[in-house]
């Protein structure tokens, strides 16, 4: 049995595993520019973010109708149970597919076909978080909030992803604000490619209460002890970091020193399908690559759970750390 954890740093279309993609191109007659799964595996060579996105968006033109955004998600959930995922935060992306012609009620009442009954089918609860594409304008972000205002008592959050050089926090001033006035939780994406200032932006101009990656953070000694002071968690993806180039191996990968430093790390998978792993995969790569000791990898259990948004269900994140506190490690881990 893995580890539990909460997953904070998932999102659902960079779950589409190349059977599903082309079981869904069949059934909804989208021709895909691949031969085969074989071929599109082939296609995931990445050089940096903006070369993963480019697939990732091509791959959502098979998502169409409701039940293949629940497809989508129960695919997910059963293998994040699977790999000892308790609890996920869970990202969309929903300018991607309103730009294809698909309503915003399609996907979220899609995706709630699957996570209104993960707890029963999967044992695993969920949240869900919106996210913008920050390549995209301000005014489409504020569209897409206000496209999203029926579906509010589904959505716990917003968040901010795709191409982040060049498209600083800043410009998502209001409707951050907008959120925060509905009672939306917020977290972006940071200091992945961009620098540690994109970080800073996320906390002061967006008031994030999380940060998506932050890797770049450690290039900034005053940042980092600002975001230890302050506890503000970081969903740190290491197996998309080696596929996205951000680090050049595993083995050069800053997780070791940002517990060191004492900064609150989680890890998560980013988008799975592409890049190699699962929760557990990824807990499993920094255990052997890094040699995380099992203390260091209970106490990023923990601050999965202490990171993660369920302050409407104190009881839940109770029972979820004492798991985490009782359990214990098989012979084959570290
Ligand atoms: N969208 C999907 N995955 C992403 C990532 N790792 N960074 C930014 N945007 C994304
Ligand atoms: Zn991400």
């Amino acid at each position: 049995m893995p580890l539990p954890k909460a997953e904070l740093h998932l999102h659902i279309e960079g779950t589409l595993e190349p059977e599903l993609a082309f079981a869904l191109a069949a059934r909804n007659g989208v021709e895909l520019p691949y031969a085969d799964t074989e071929a599109l595996r082939e296609a995931y060579r990445f050089e940096d973010l903006q070369s993963f996105l480019n697939l990732y968006y091509e791959l959502m033109a098979v998502l169409r109708t409701e039940q293949d955004f629940a497809d989508l998600a129960d695919a997910y959930l059963a293998r994040a149970a699977a790999q000892g995922v308790r609890h996920a935060e869970i990202f969309f992306d929903p300018q991607a597919h309103l730009a294809r012609g698909v309503a915003m009620g399609t996907v979220v009442e899609g995706l709630w076909r699957a996570l209104g009954r993960s707890e029963e089918r999967h044992g695993v609860s969920t949240r869900l978080i919106m996210c913008f594409l920050r390549d995209e304008s301000a005014e489409s972000a504020l569209a897409t909030l206000e496209a999203a205002r029926p579906y509010l008592d589904r959505i716990t959050g917003v968040g901010l992803d795709s191409a982040e050089v060049g498209h600083p926090p800043v410009k998502f001033r209001e409707v951050y604000d907008a959120a925060a006035a509905l009672g939306l939780r917020r977290v972006a994406h940071a200091g992945e490619e961009g620098p540690p200032e994109y970080v800073t932006e996320a906390l002061d101009v967006l008031g994030v209460e999380r940060v998506d990656h932050g890797l770049r953070c450690m290039e900034d000694p005053a940042l980092v002890e600002r975001l230890v002071r302050d506890r503000v968690p970081l969903t740190l993806c290491p197996l998309s970091n080696v596929r996205l180039r951000a680090v050049d191996t595993l083995a050069d990968h800053p997780l070791p020193a940002m517990l060191d430093a004492g900064l609150l790390c989680t890890v998560n998978s980013d988008d799975p399908a592409y890049f190699g792993g699962y929760a557990d995969d990824n807990f499993a790569a920094v255990g052997t690559v890094l040699g995380l000791s099992r203390d260091r990898l209970r106490e990023l259990a923990r601050n999965s759970f202490l990171a993660s948004f369920l302050e409407d269900d104190e009881d839940r994140r109770a029972r979820y750390l004492a798991e985490v506190d009782a359990y214990e490690f098989g012979d084959t881990v570290a």
